[in-house]
């Protein structure tokens, strides 16, 4: 029978037309970069390194990176190894800069309008740290955001004088129509910037982010997007999503290297925001981003190609069939309460559920690991959260709903 080392060692070699990682590293050139396995679940598992027997259902945290994507990132750095400055600023500076076209072309919108980061937080703090508000301005959230958003918005609120509004997200929310609502009844004449998850951290909520952008067109306000969670999991337009910006990461449902963000900024909205990281223009290097992990971008690159080559759609519609069972199998656990929402049109692959009172979060939590089952604790909230990436099953899933079986009440 194959093993997950036999097939890690064969995709991997093959993906690089290579005979194996000695014969690459002869090679000074950059070799085209095939991916070989079909990205079915069995075959994307195959090709993680995760510890035998792991049932991992926090992608949302951190997702597991393929094989290759490790082997990669070794490859093209000997390559850089060879000859840093001739490489850096010459061949292998060429292709991360092409990076940028293939995130334009993952996200439907121009390259000048994309700017690699390090992670979300970094896309969303260029943003907030350089919006132009005034005391009084209001800036619209939610209660539901994650740290690597808001830290940006306090500080905006801080040296500006403008005044960070969370709007309380209903839980589990019940319609589109509902969560639209919601948002545009908390703006204010006050209100000059929005910022929204597309999939909420705290329960996996799919943000109608489109028909919010609609509602609130003609108000000058700035809509921000953290699509943090969304990347790798479900398809992303972010001109038809009517967004001023969009800031995501490589290294969770992507599974791309860890340390890779993509920032996205209008064409209209880029005079509003003037971060120096963006001063001398919108490349990977230039003067005012300085020197650039080419090993970790390039690869990054080829991450998002393997996206496109399983098919956005396909990626999407998997995750959520299994989220979908997820669910299914939830209302059988005595003692936990599902708030994420039951609405198809806002669930995503990630799904939270509410420990009721008497158990606290920490027993179930700490049980599930020490039984290698690893799940999100959910900050605030007696929660917690599991992530249906590609590579899980529905063994994954039976596992941990007997996890929780076993240490709920
Ligand atoms: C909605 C959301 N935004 C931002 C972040 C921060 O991501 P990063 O650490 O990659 O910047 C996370 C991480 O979990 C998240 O869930």
């Amino acid at each position: 029978m194959e093993t997950r080392r036999d097939f890690i060692r064969k995709t991997t070699a093959s993906a690089f037309g290579l005979s194996g990682l000695g014969a690459s590293l002869s090679m000074l050139n950059l070799p085209e970069f095939k991916f070989a396995g079909s990205g079915t679940t069995a075959d994307v598992r195959k090709s993680l390194l995760l510890k035998e027997g792991l049932v991992y259902m926090n992608t949302g945290s951190l997702g597991p990176s393929p094989a290759w994507v490790s082997q990669r990132i070794f490859e093209i750095t000997r390559i850089l190894e060879s000859n840093p400055v001739v490489q850096n600023w010459g061949e292998l500076g060429k292709e991360m800069e092409a990076v940028r076209n293939k995130a334009a072309a993952f996200l439907d919108c121009e390259v000048d309008e994309i700017v690699l980061t390090r992670n979300t937080t970094e896309g969303l703090s260029m943003v907030s740290s350089t919006l132009k508000m005034r005391a009084g301005d209001e800036i619209l959230t939610t209660n539901h955001e994650h740290g690597g958003g808001e830290t940006g918005l306090d500080y905006l609120a801080r040296v500006s004088g403008a005044k960070v509004v969370k709007l309380k997200m209903p839980m589990p929310a019940e319609s589109i129509d509902q969560v639209v609502d919601s948002v545009v009844s908390a703006l204010t004449p006050k209100t000059r910037a929005l910022m929204l998850s597309h999939i909420t951290t705290i329960t996996g909520l799919r943000m109608p982010l489109r028909q919010i952008a609609e509602a609130i067109r003609g108000k000058d306000i700035f809509f921000i997007a953290d699509g943090a969670q969304a990347a790798g999991m479900i398809e992303i337009n972010v001109k038809e999503l009517g967004v001023d910006v969009y800031a995501t990461s490589g290294h969770k449902w992507l599974m791309g290297p860890k340390e890779t963000g993509l920032l996205y900024v209008k064409k209209d909205v880029q005079d509003k925001i003037n971060p120096v990281f963006t001063a001398s223009g919108y490349q990977s290097y230039s003067a005012s981003s300085g020197t650039r992990n080419v090993a970790q971008l390039i690869t990054l690159g080829e991450v998002l190609n393997w996206h496109e080559k399983m098919g956005k759609s396909n990626v999407e519609k998997q995750c959520r069939d299994l989220c979908d069972y997820c669910y299914q199998q939830l209302e059988d656990v005595q003692g936990v309460k599902i708030i994420s929402p039951s609405e198809p049109e806002l669930r995503s692959a990630m799904v939270s559920i509410d420990i009721e009172a008497g158990t606290p979060k920490s027993k179930v939590f700490e049980g599930l690991r020490a039984d290698d089952i690893v799940v999100k604790s959910l900050p605030k909230y007696n929660a917690l959260r599991l992530s249906n990436h590609i590579f899980n099953t529905k063994e994954d899933v039976d596992k941990t709903i007997a996890g929780l079986k076993k240490y709920v009440g």
